[in-house]
């Protein structure tokens, strides 16, 4: 599927503003523009401007001065365009708790985007992490609503500096990949308010967000843009001024979701027109759908600001290659620390191992996929930094990328031949007599069946012995659209299932896999079992792969060489599936404790999508939490390592100690296809306000980040103030009490509510980050609304502030507090 989205074009020019055009005059509001621009058009030209798709389908707007609507994707950089700049992921921004460096950010991206002809930016994504299997967990801003909404505000502000219109994405409950075009997800209406709604309030409010995407899947069993009550609330309550578009391609029905308040077809050009004339579609619904679409070309300032006529080649420059490296070293958390191993010196012999180099990971494939371009790579920065005569490197692990297919000389039938002995089954459980048997020299399909004559529902056991050249870990690994498993020598590798093989756009591939080890020359058993279950709808495909040879040796010996060893593992992660668990794929954790049993100063670099399980956390020493980083992959990581510059990140996301931990219902099919249903039974309990609720240790909680240097907190105050939004004014002074200049992240929660309802120990009110110089104190002042204060009424269908005291704590972490003192809600 490639998501068709129009191509950049400019808009033509306005003519002067004329005495019999009022909605030309800048002085008048965008509201009142709108509307005169609405009364001059005919209801075909409001029904053109709803369904218009394409730059053409603008055409007929043109004599009223309104400009195509170009979109592209946004949320990290100009997904499809080169010459641009590909910023750290935005789960990575969010790691900042940085509003102000969020705005450049999104300035930097509007600035690029309307050089490149787009008007419409289709991010930012302030979807909540649930669930950190998450395929797109790094496109919006961690777990906590705030922090997605206090980033995705800033973000969206930047965007809007630049004459163009943010899509906030997806409006609502888009929380995990699987089964996304048609998962029902049952969720309280409570949860839905204190959890999935407020960041896009925030956006809306604070950002001025003049749009907003709705998402796929089906909320309490109706679509979320069929559903009245839903777009009622994002309108009325949330206050959306500006227009709803769809994502693309949603399942819904067209008609249906322009009556519930879906305002503009944006990314689908198969909206019946019919239906805005044969009384489907009520005329007063068109208007008010056209004159929101009017407002947001108004109030951006895309209606008065043509774009260039002609897109430019090149819109990344260095002051944003340089935003983007600095929002990388912020982003960067150092979540361990031990003997203050980093900053490493310069005359350090290191070794550099895994994919440091172009190899990389630079960010999330899928729709926000964007090109970084010839980036330095962390291999090329560290060795500027120390000197070639310094490095080594050893390539340790391919990191989790496709592997080469498993020839067919290494395999035998049971019966002795070359190749293996294949059963194909009709339907998808492997039962019945065979329909077909045959040798295959290899297992490698895509896009259809691999033998002629079976049904659509089909499944297959490949069954021999295959021969390693080598002893040592053996990698197996398959790219997949349907179900597999392979057992070899007894040893489960893989039991999983994909809807497709990659993600839509992106230079990669989705292996997955595991490791076993075997012994050179000596055959084993395999078995490989495939079924179209899951298959999304390209069609069943299956590559076996295979790594024979480990590259762990070598890096084992390449670290007992160096004073320090500095491993970089990754994942790859897109649109389209979710992680199936939260191990490092393939054989980066036997690297990992082979390199660190070699080098007592092993530090791991984690170029991952988000919360990875670490059984090896005893065994190094230094953990740096890396994310992706787009352009700034290998420079951001350099200037940390050797103190360049200071890791600044904290967690937007808690990081749980094993699979059992956090909010993990994960009932959707995995076919996009499939009529799963998930139930957010956790309600409002999600992130570490689950790991309160169940008392339970998290790896490394929300909001934690070590730094080179130390802070104190003093003279901490509370003033509770008893009028209009903001409830209480909570004030720290933050002292560097190290001899380096760093950077602290005040985090301001509040307890549970004077109520007997149900409500979180914590909940995070606030953040501020402050930089400060060796011996540097700053009083910092963080507003905590009444909001905070507040919980969702489901039976009076509004927010209730119970009155009393509500405790208050300002700590470093949602575990680390260090101050607890109240706020007396009036
Ligand atoms: C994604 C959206 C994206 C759209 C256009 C969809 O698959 O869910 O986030 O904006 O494609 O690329």
């Amino acid at each position: 599927m490639t998501a068709g989205l129009p191509t950049a074009a400019s808009a033509a020019p306005l003519a002067a503003a004329a005495a019999d055009q009022p909605w030309r005059d800048r002085r008048k509001s965008a509201a009142r523009r709108a509307d005169a621009l609405l009364n001059a058009m005919t209801f075909e030209e409001q029904v053109t401007l709803v369904t218009a798709v394409e730059v053409a389908d603008f055409k007929p707007l043109e004599h009223l001065g309104i400009p195509a609507m170009t979109r592209v994707d946004a949320s990290d950089g100009l997904r499809g365009d080169t010459g641009v700049t590909a910023f750290p992921a935005p789960n990575a921004l969010a790691a900042t708790f940085d509003t102000e460096l969020a705005e450049e950010y999104g300035d930097a991206i509007g600035v690029e985007a309307r050089g490149k002809g787009w008007n419409v930016l289709l991010g930012p994504t302030v979807d909540i992490d649930r669930n950190p299997r998450n395929g797109r967990e790094s496109e919006s801003y961690g777990e906590d609503p705030l922090v997605n909404g206090l980033i995705g505000a800033a973000v969206t502000r930047g965007f809007q500096k630049n004459d163009v219109i943010a899509q906030v994405k997806h409006f609502t409950v888009y929380n995990q990949e699987d089964g996304r075009n048609t998962l029902d997800v049952v969720v309280s209406e409570r949860a839905l308010r204190e959890l999935y709604y407020p960041a896009f309030e925030h956006t809306i409010r604070d950002g001025g967000a003049l749009s907003i995407m709705g998402s796929y899947p089906k909320v309490n069993g109706v679509f979320a843009c069929e559903d009245p009550h839903i777009i009622g609330a994002l309108k009325n309550d949330l206050g959306l001024k500006g227009y709803l578009g769809t994502d693309y391609y949603p399942y819904g029905d067209r008609v249906k979701e322009i009556n519930a308040g879906v305002d503009s077809a944006a990314l689908i050009p198969d909206t019946p027109k019919d239906a805005f004339t044969d009384g489907r579609i009520p005329k007063e619904r068109t208007r008010d759908a056209a004159g929101r679409i009017l407002y947001a070309l108004f109030a951006s300032g895309a209606y008065d600001n043509p774009l260039p006529s002609a897109p430019a080649e090149v819109v990344t420059t260095d002051a944003h290659q340089a935003l983007a490296r600095i929002t990388g070293e912020r982003a960067t958390v150092l979540l361990k620390n031990k003997g203050g191993l980093l900053p490493l010196s310069k005359k350090k012999t290191i070794a550099v191992i895994g994919p440091a180099g172009k190899d990389a990971m630079t960010g999330v494939e899928g729709s926000s996929y964007v090109d970084p371009g010839d980036f330095t790579t962390a291999v090329d920065a560290i060795t500027a930094k120390a000197g070639a005569a310094r490095v080594l490197f050893s390539q340790g692990t391919l990191g989790d990328v496709a592997l080469p297919t498993i020839p067919g000389a290494v395999f035998t039938t049971p019966d002795g031949q070359p190749g293996l002995h294949a059963e194909f089954f009709a339907g998808e459980d492997l039962s019945g007599t065979p329909l077909t048997t045959t040798t295959a020299s290899n297992i490698d399909f895509r896009w259809g069946n691999p033998v002629g004559g079976l049904p659509a529902k089909w499944s297959a056991r490949w069954t021999g012995r295959i021969t390693p050249p080598t002893t040592g870990l053996v990698r197996f690994s398959t790219l997949l659209a349907g179900a597999a498993k392979i057992v070899v020598d007894g040893v489960t590798v893989l039991d999983e299932s994909r809807f497709i093989w990659d993600s839509f756009f992106g230079p990669k591939e989705s292996a997955i896999g595991g490791v076993t080890g075997l012994v050179g020359g000596r055959p084993v058993d395999i078995t490989v079992e495939y079924s179209t279950k899951d298959a999304g709808f390209y069609g069943p495909s299956m590559k076996l792969c295979w790594q024979p040879d480990s590259l762990i040796p070598a890096a084992v010996a390449t670290a007992k060489q160096a004073d320090v060893a500095v491993v970089f593992v990754n994942n790859y992660s897109g649109e389209a599936f979710d992680r199936d668990d939260l191990s490092l794929p393939g054989d980066q954790n036997q690297l990992v404790e082979a390199v660190a049993a070699a080098n007592p100063n092993t530090v791991v670099v984690l170029n991952t999508s988000g919360p990875m399980l670490m059984p090896w956390l005893g065994q190094v020493k230094g953990v740096l939490q890396a994310w992706y980083q787009g352009a700034a992959t290998g420079t951001s990581i350099a200037n940390i390592l050797y103190g360049d510059a200071e890791p600044g990140g904290r967690l937007p996301v808690t990081f749980p100690a094993d699979e059992r931990q956090g909010p993990t219902t994960y009932t959707g099919g995995k076919n996009d296809f499939a009529n799963g249903s998930i139930t957010y039974d956790e309600g409002i309990y999600v992130g570490y306000k689950w790991y309160d609720k169940h008392r339970a240790q998290p790896l490394f909680p929300f909001g934690h980040g070590l730094s080179y240097t130390s802070f104190s907190h003093d003279r901490p105050r509370v003033y509770s103030r008893g009028r209009g939004d903001e409830a209480a004014e909570v004030s720290v002074e933050v002292r560097n009490a190290g001899r380096r200049t760093g950077s602290d992240v005040v985090q301001v929660y509040i307890g549970q509510l004077p109520t007997t309802v149900d409500t979180p120990a914590r909940t995070l009110a606030g953040f501020a980050r402050v930089e400060l110089a060796p011996g540097q104190r700053r009083t910092v002042r963080v507003t905590v609304s009444r909001r905070a204060l507040s919980y969702w009424d489901e039976a009076k269908s509004r927010w209730v502030t119970p009155t009393g005291k509500v405790p208050v704590y300002v700590g470093r972490s949602a575990a680390e507090v260090t101050y607890a003192g109240s706020i007396t809600v009036k």
